[in-house]
């Protein structure tokens, strides 16, 4: 039986990988990696620093490219559809060809699996496939939003109350609770929110040597926020940023 293991690796900060993770990757014989064009090689270089500082036997870095993707589709949950089908075919190649019996793979995942990331749901659909067989694992890492609330030195929550993790796309429909955590926001969504008794704290690069913070009264940051986003992503040529709003 082959082995393949998805491991959440942080979201930017080498430090932030786990034991767990740390062992896992002490015995793999392969990790895939999906390239996603030029403005995200750092992304790449960061989990290839990751295998050189923990993996200490030798191994294959087995890299595919990422399938082209419409970024603005009339039908968004069809296009994503149809990009996890042609991911799945990727993926199963990769497990299938790179991977002999009992051998041990795997997929490094940014932060944790768990958090709008599509990997848990490619497999799946690679193992329904079953033209290759394989036992799955699952290791979590800390995500964007974990190391967003730590470098601000915040909780996420407020005692006893609920916290609503979501989009820039759908922020634009309204706050739909006192605590939001947006992620995916191309747009600073948060120029849509118009009530005055809010309250920012973004992060851009998180845990990065690049990190930007900056949190206070929305209505005052926002410009500013947006201001230092785009230079930023012009600077690199790409940016992932998180933040949380808080009604005051
Ligand atoms: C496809 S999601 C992946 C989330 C990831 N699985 C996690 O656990 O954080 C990508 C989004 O995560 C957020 N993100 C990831 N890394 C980040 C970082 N280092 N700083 C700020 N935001 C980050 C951004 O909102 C970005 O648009």
């Amino acid at each position: 039986m082959r082995k393949l293991s998805i491991i959440g690796i942080g979201a930017g900060n080498p430090d932030h990988i786990t034991v767990q993770a740390i062992k896992a990757l002490g015995s793999v014989d392969a990790v895939f990696l999906i390239g996603k064009g030029d403005a995200k090689e750092d992304l790449a270089q960061l989990r290839k620093d990751i295998c050189a500082r923990y993996i200490t036997r030798p191994y294959r870095m087995v890299e595919a490219q990422d399938p082209e993707r419409d970024r603005a589709p009339a039908d968004y949950q069809t296009a994503v559809t149809d990009w996890h089908k042609q991911r799945a075919a990727i993926y199963e190649r990769m497990i299938r060809e790179e991977l002999s019996d009992g051998q041990h793979g795997a997929f490094l995942v940014w932060g944790d699996p768990s958090l709008y990331d599509s990997t848990l749901r490619i497999v799946d659909q690679v193992a329904a496939m079953k033209t290759v067989a394989f036992e799955l694992d699952v290791i979590p890492g800390i995500t964007s939003v974990q190391a967003l609330a730590a470098r601000h030195k915040i909780a996420l929550n407020r005692i006893g109350r609920p916290i609503h993790i979501t989009t820039g796309r759908l922020l634009a429909n309204g706050m739909s609770a006192d605590d939001v955590v947006v992620m995916l926001d191309g747009d600073c969504a948060f120029k849509t929110v118009k009530d005055a008794a809010v309250d920012i704290y973004w992060g851009a690069y998180v845990g990065t040597a690049d990190e930007i913070l900056v949190s206070g009264k929305l209505k005052e940051c926002g410009p500013k926020i947006e201001k230092i986003r785009n230079d930023a992503r012009a600077r690199h040529g790409w940016i992932m940023d998180t933040y949380l709003l808080r009604k005051t």
